[in-house]
């Protein structure tokens, strides 16, 4: 997702209470940020927002930062937020394959929401459930950390599952069709826009199992 010609995209970014223009200078130090000491989930590839703001609402003790590559895009979240009144909720303009220079083993859950799904071979490595940024995942994760991951896609359902368990993961849950599973669900705009045309989400959570070996 890429919206292009967003006029004043870092003025609009720059003049919000979420937005951290500097996140490097918070690593380590980003309880601090928040009003409450408690836990931080991360949503990387937050787009435009829905998710990371439904949750904040919904979960006000528990502090969330949304990353989102393209400025273009998150200024569009950072619009919807500036209609609220948040204390708990940030978010990041950045790369998630350079997350270890912003956080140090502070996240305890990481939403991967409709990542994009890559499906050409010669682009699997750049699926954010690709080893190297499981990698990148412990490096900004505590020693519990747990990632949620829902998608349309079958694929990378398929290959996020593999990655997940060959590098040490645990599987807590696996739902194949989301919308008829019996528990509760923040939709994004991709799964109201995929599901509504009747594809089923899949969704998953798991945690590192420490006692296995990672390859
Ligand atoms: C298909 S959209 C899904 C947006 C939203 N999570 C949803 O479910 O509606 C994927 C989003 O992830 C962002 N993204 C892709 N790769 C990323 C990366 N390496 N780091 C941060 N954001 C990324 C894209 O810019 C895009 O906004």
């Amino acid at each position: 997702m890429r919206l292009r010609n967003v006029k004043n995209a870092k003025n609009i970014l720059n003049s919000s209470k979420y937005y951290v223009d500097n996140p490097s200078d918070f690593k380590g130090f980003w309880k601090d940020k928040f009003a409450n000491k408690s836990k931080i989930m991360l949503e990387i590839g937050m787009g435009k927002g829905d998710f990371i703001i439904g949750m904040a609402e919904k979960y006000p003790d528990i502090n969330f930062i949304g990353i989102e590559k393209y400025e273009s895009v998150l200024v569009r979240g950072v619009q919807k937020l500036d209609t609220k009144n948040l204390d708990n909720v940030l978010v990041i303009n950045a790369d998630a394959k350079n997350l270890s220079d912003i956080f140090d083993r502070e996240i305890d859950t990481i939403f991967l929401n409709f990542s994009d799904p890559w499906p050409k071979k010669r682009h699997y490595k750049r699926r954010l459930t690709y080893r190297d940024f499981l990698s990148v995942y412990d490096e900004i994760s505590s020693d519990d950390a747990k990632i949620v991951m829902k998608t349309d896609n079958d694929m990378l359902f398929e290959s996020s599952l593999i990655e997940l368990n060959n590098y040490g993961y645990v599987f807590d849950e696996i739902h194949l069709d989301l919308w008829s599973a019996d528990i509760e669900n923040i939709k994004t705009e991709y799964e109201i826009k995929f599901g509504n045309k009747g594809y089923t989400i899949k969704y998953l959570k798991a945690h590192k199992n420490h006692s296995r070996q990672k390859r």
